[in-house]
């Protein structure tokens, strides 16, 4: 499987380099990345060099495709970037990992938008996935809290630390929180929402009514420019809080007094991701999640006005 990845190196925050070293680690070929200058692009490439092979670098997306007819592409690359790339690869025929938020939650027609990729991927039998890797770590949150069962889960409180400050935070942040409550509770309206501003600090709160039940749901974020950077998340008041190092890079997590090491989500979304194109299967973070989850995060975004 040749790979190759849009955005693989870092401005501000990109993870397209971690994205994909676990593809290397994984047995896929990471032959091409592509980047906005000759000499970003080919630093990018040689950072994932990999069995002495250096990936071949681009700028432009038409001469990589053309040349390299890679099996899949990484969109890694700044959110506003993304929706000319998914078009362009799925017109490609590649199977797509897309970083989150899939698209930016200010482009109009937004689900006209989605439809369309979601249509001409289906019609060209290609895999589309967001890569949003926090419902990874429910069953590491079951593990030290017990079983949430949808109907029983009347909160549920998240504390992000985005590097980013204002609006932004928003498409940010928000989209972890909007897939971990996703991915236990299914769609859900947001009612009640209210968003409370303070210097480099906002509260997202809302009501998420699912079907099952109706959630208190409070989203914090909190600016922080450092890694590590603190993220915290817990289903009816049981907060789970990350820890990480950075030499090796180690994740563990925090429940009152114990903590445990844990997989790295991300090496779990690539691995899920994978044996989808595999199997011809729907990835975990598909279609329906994709496309509910951008409406639920617009919606956040938009009251973002005429909130004080
Ligand atoms: N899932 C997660 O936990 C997670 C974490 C962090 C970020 N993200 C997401 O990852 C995406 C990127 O994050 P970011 O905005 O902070 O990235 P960034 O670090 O600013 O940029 C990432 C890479 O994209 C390249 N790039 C910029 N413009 C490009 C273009 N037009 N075409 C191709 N490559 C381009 C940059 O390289 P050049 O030097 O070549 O321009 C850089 O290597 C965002 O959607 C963000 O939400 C997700």
């Amino acid at each position: 499987m040749n790979v190759a990845v849009i955005g693989a190196g870092r401005t501000n925050n990109g993870i397209g380099r971690f994205i994909g070293k676990f593809f290397q680690k994984h047995g896929a070929n990471v032959s091409a990345v592509l980047g906005s200058t000759d000499e970003s692009a080919r630093k990018a490439a040689e950072a994932l060099e990999h069995d002495g092979r250096v990936p071949r670098s681009y700028t432009k997306i038409d001469t990589l495709t053309n040349k390299e007819f890679p099996d899949i592409a990484v969109i890694a690359s700044p959110t506003n970037t993304h929706l000319p790339y998914l078009k362009a690869c799925i017109d490609a025929g590649l199977h797509i990992f897309c970083e989150k938020p899939f698209i930016d939650p200010a482009t109009p027609d937004i689900l006209g938008c989605l439809d369309k990729i979601f249509q001409d991927g289906e019609h060209r039998r290609l895999t589309i996935a967001m890569n949003s890797q926090c419902p990874f770590l429910q069953p590491v949150y079951e593990r030290f809290c017990g079983q949430i069962l949808p109907e029983a889960a009347v909160d549920f409180s998240i504390a992000l630390s985005p590097m980013v400050d204002g609006q932004d935070m928003i498409p940010d942040s928000v989209p972890h929180a909007l897939s971990l409550i996703y991915n236990l509770l299914g769609n859900g309206e947001i009612e009640d929402l209210r968003i409370e501003k303070r210097e480099g600090q906002i509260t997202i709160l809302c009501i998420y009514r699912a079907h099952t039940t109706d959630c208190n749901f409070k989203i914090c974020l909190n600016r922080h420019l450092q890694q590590p950077r603190p993220f915290s998340f817990g289903w009816n008041h049981c907060m789970i809080h990350r820890r990480v190092t950075l030499k090796p890079y180690e994740i563990s997590f925090q429940y009152e007094d114990t903590i445990r090491k844990v997989a790295d989500p991300l090496e779990l979304s690539v691995q899920n991701f994978i044996a989808s194109v595999q199997k011809q299967e729907q990835p975990k973070i598909g279609r329906t999640h994709i496309v509910d989850t951008t409406l639920l995060l617009k919606r956040i975004f938009d009251h973002w006005e005429s909130s004080e």
